[in-house]
């Protein structure tokens, strides 16, 4: 049942155009322009920094700091976690897509199906710091 209605959820924001008009799934093939500053700081301020923050366990195990767009490139002790242009590879959307064991935010909701398309957006997009 959860599963359904996150389907479900999902759908109805790629048929309806949501996501504030800036970043829908693309299929309609017409994603538009995703900014750094605009659209992907706020996501990681709001549900990641609370743990991705100098001093916070997300530093602590991982060493992947999202205080700003410098620390997100340089991504964890092991390397990028963002590969500019390919969001299928980037760990950044792997892991708030759910698409490996562990999931992000690590023990908290996950993002809404928006805020993931802006992330996989702004990734294909070049990842650029704008
Ligand atoms: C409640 C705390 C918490 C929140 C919130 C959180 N993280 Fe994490 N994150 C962690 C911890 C702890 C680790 C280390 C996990 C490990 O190494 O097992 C981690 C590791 C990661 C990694 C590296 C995984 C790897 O491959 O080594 C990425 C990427 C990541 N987080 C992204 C995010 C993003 C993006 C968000 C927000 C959407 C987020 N995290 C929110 C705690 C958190």
């Amino acid at each position: 049942m959860r599963n359904l209605s996150r389907i479900t959820i999902g759908l109805a924001g790629a048929i309806l155009g949501v996501c504030l008009g800036v970043a829908n799934s693309g299929w309609a093939g017409n994603v538009g322009r995703v900014s750094f500053s605009e659209d992907v700081f706020p996501i990681l301020q709001y549900r990641c920094l609370e743990c991705h923050k100098a001093g916070a366990p997300g530093v602590a195990f991982s060493g992947l700091n999202l205080e700003s767009y410098e620390g997100l490139m340089k991504g964890t002790r092991y390397g990028p976690v963002v590969v500019p242009g390919n969001a299928m590879v980037s760990n950044l959307n792997v892991l708030v897509e759910g698409r490996a064991g562990i999931r992000m935010p690590h023990n908290r909701k996950r993002l809404t199906p928006c805020e993931i398309d802006i992330l996989r957006n702004w990734v294909n997009q070049g990842a650029k710091n704008d």
